[in-house]
């Protein structure tokens, strides 16, 4: 169909070059015309377009730099985010918190147990979101069934990620960010401080926190070769290494950095229809490297001349590594509390299921009642006596700011200025 459109666009070019006005209402019929013959014959009649193609003036162009990203939304402000909440067996309960938690009417959710997780526990918390008068309210949390398996370090998690994004697309893709989290991850701040900052910021943006200086990653990470049987069989086990080890690509660069991040829609386009072919070798590259999550969207973006222009250094956590840094950041506590005020991050990670620092956090940056979800601008009802107020719905686009929206708003200003935002790109 391709060549066919490009072969109209030829020959209605064609036809104002050479011929007057009087005969043109003929060529109107010409595209039914070709439509019919290659109903009727199919796509043998393609070749018959190649010489008037090959006789054309234009310069030869490659399919890749004519197929354009899709755009970022036009929709007016607020913008609205695409989450990912992914957790493995045991972790419905923790996921349903966070879900409640980051809930807003406008944005869409994708939650994922993994299939470590028992049968009853997915269909639990499937059962939760069926029920739930607000999700069914608002059609905007869905629930991956057939769940992923998904090995902790290996390619498969870039997988069940890649599979969220591609629902996320495919299902209306009326947002502007997607947003990959787990049910030990939780927000800082409201959904309504979040929108309202990101309402003032270009829609093409990608946070993501990375760098090319891979140091001890390139003998650690880029060289072994790792496998992922969670590829090819029905149980989960680690992933397994290679003897033999690899060098270091030299037909794209490897970037690597936190796998956590706020990536746009047209990124996500990119990356999910491979129009052009790098996300997909990337990908494959990544398949055997340890710890892909922290590579591959890092890479792709970073060697995509149209959108590594794009990226924003960070990747929107607070985040608490031990000195020197382990496997696994620490767990947060309510001894943590002040340095994650003072990140002014957005989200922050990683919490123990119902560990008290949340109720904290509840209490005094959401203002949550427990087993409610965040209220905005939207929730009209009364707070009183520990009732949800977004048991009555108002306006979904009022917004209501609290004290976060100042702190996302400082972040940002320090991340788009002019001493962190280009120096900081793919560097
Ligand atoms: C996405 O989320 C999961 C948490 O479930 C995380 O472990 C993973 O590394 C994240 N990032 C990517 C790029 O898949
Ligand atoms: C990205 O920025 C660089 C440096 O400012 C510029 O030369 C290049 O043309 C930009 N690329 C795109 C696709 O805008
Ligand atoms: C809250 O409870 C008090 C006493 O139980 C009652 O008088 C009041 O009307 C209640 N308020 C609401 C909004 O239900």
């Amino acid at each position: 169909m391709k060549k066919l459109r490009s072969y109209y666009s030829n020959v209605r070019h064609h036809q104002k070059h050479h011929h007057p006005e009087r005969t043109r209402w003929w060529w109107l019929l010409l595209p039914s015309l070709f439509f019919l013959l290659f109903l009727t014959t199919g796509p043998r009649f393609l070749p018959f377009t190649r010489p008037v193609l090959l006789t054309g003036s234009e310069p030869p162009s490659f399919v890749e730099s004519k197929i354009k990203p899709k755009p970022v939304s036009s929709l007016p402000a607020p913008p609205r985010f695409a989450y990912l909440i992914s957790g493995s067996a045991g972790d419905g309960k923790s996921l349903r918190r966070t879900l409640l938690a980051l809930y807003h009417p406008s944005n869409r959710y994708v939650v994922h147990l993994d299939r470590a997780s028992s049968e009853e526990e997915r269909e639990d918390l499937n059962g939760y979101i069926r029920s739930s008068s607000l999700f069914r309210r608002f059609r905007n949390v869905d629930m991956i069934e057939k769940a992923n398996l998904v090995t902790y370090r290996g390619p498969t998690m870039v997988a069940n990620t890649l599979h969220a994004a591609a629902i996320l697309l495919r299902e209306g893709a009326e947002w502007d960010w997607f947003i990959n989290l787990s049910s030990s991850d939780y927000p800082l701040m409201s959904q309504d401080d979040l929108l309202h900052v990101f309402s003032h910021l270009p829609r093409d943006l990608n946070f993501i926190d990375h760098t090319s200086n891979i140091g001890w990653k390139a003998s650690q990470r880029a060289k072994p070769v790792i496998i992922d049987p969670g590829l090819y069989l029905n149980k989960k086990s680690d992933v397994f290494w290679v003897k033999q080890r690899r060098s270091i690509p030299t037909a794209f660069k490897l970037f690597t950095g936190s796998a956590w991040m706020a990536l746009s829609r047209p990124f996500i386009d990119y990356c999910i229809w491979g129009w052009d072919n790098l996300p997909r070798t990337v990908l494959m590259y990544y398949s055997n490297f340890l710890s892909s999550p922290e590579g591959y969207f890092h890479t792709v973006l970073c060697n995509a001349e149209e959108f590594k222009n794009t990226t924003v250094n960070s990747d929107l956590h607070f985040i608490a590594w031990d000195n020197p840094p382990k496997q696994h950041p620490h767990h947060l506590t309510l001894a943590d509390m002040d340095r994650m005020v003072n990140s002014n991050a957005p989200f922050a990670r990683k919490f123990r299921r119902e560990d008290p620092v949340l109720d904290t956090i509840d209490e005094e940056l959401l203002n949550r009642g427990p087993g409610m979800p965040t209220p905005g601008g939207w929730c009209i009802g009364s707070h009183e006596n520990g009732t949800d107020p977004c048991a009555v719905i108002g306006d979904t686009d009022v917004i209501r700011l609290g004290l976060g929206a100042r702190r996302l708003e400082t972040l940002v200003t320090s991340l788009l200025s002019p001493e962190n935002f280009r120096p900081k790109q793919c560097k």
